[in-house]
């Protein structure tokens, strides 16, 4: 078997016997068939408009070929101007949930579970990538100068920016489980 094709998990190994880390889990309502996972990765395999690939879908199918259970995708900006790469996947918008069902149905065939990493760049954010200028909570005395989405909030509390990322992530969420 070509080595790249070869399973993570070789049923010879003591953790492929039922033990160690070839052992399922279970998490609540999900199952994973073993514990290894494939953490988000960023890689910038997406359209530069957010979307999703073929050269990405068939990345994290293989992963999912290789034996582990759970398969990240990258973090993805949940928010036009949360965008931190130029490739970066988004669960932005609605027109998303095709690409996102792709990339699932994919990694599902591989026999592994699918996972997305909901992400606001924030202060990381780039204004060149996303065309907005990056928003933030004011910094703290540990963060560099960035942005404050309201002057008056204190040093890393912000209300608002929590408020309205939250309702971001919310809808992203939305979209990822669909
Ligand atoms: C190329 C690369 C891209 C990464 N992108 C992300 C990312 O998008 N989101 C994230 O939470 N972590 C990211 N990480 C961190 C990994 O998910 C992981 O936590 C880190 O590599 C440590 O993994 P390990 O403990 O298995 O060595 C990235 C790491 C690498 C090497």
């Amino acid at each position: 078997m070509p080595r790249d094709r070869r399973p993570i998990v070789d049923p010879q190994l003591p953790g492929g016997r039922g033990d160690g880390l070839g052992r399922p889990l279970v998490l609540g309502p999900v199952r994973l068939r073993n514990r290894f996972v494939s953490a988000p990765m960023e890689r910038n395999y997406c359209e530069i408009d957010g979307s999703v690939t073929s050269r990405y879908v068939e990345y994290l199918a293989r992963r999912a070929r290789g034996g582990a259970a759970l398969v990240f995708a990258e973090a993805a900006y949940v928010r036009a101007d949360g965008k931190g790469r130029l490739r970066q996947l988004g669960v932005d918008m609605d027109a998303r949930v095709p690409g996102l069902a792709r990339l699932a149905a994919a990694v599902r065939a591989g026999g592994a579970l699918f996972g997305v990493e909901l992400n606001h760049g924030g202060r990381t954010a780039q204004g060149a990538v996303s065309g907005f200028q990056p928003v933030a909570p004011p910094p703290s005395r540990a963060c560099p100068p960035v942005v404050n989405c309201r002057a008056s909030c204190r040093p890393g509390r912000c209300t608002s920016w929590s408020k309205r990322t939250r309702k971001a992530r919310a809808a992203a969420a939305r979209r990822a489980w669909r």
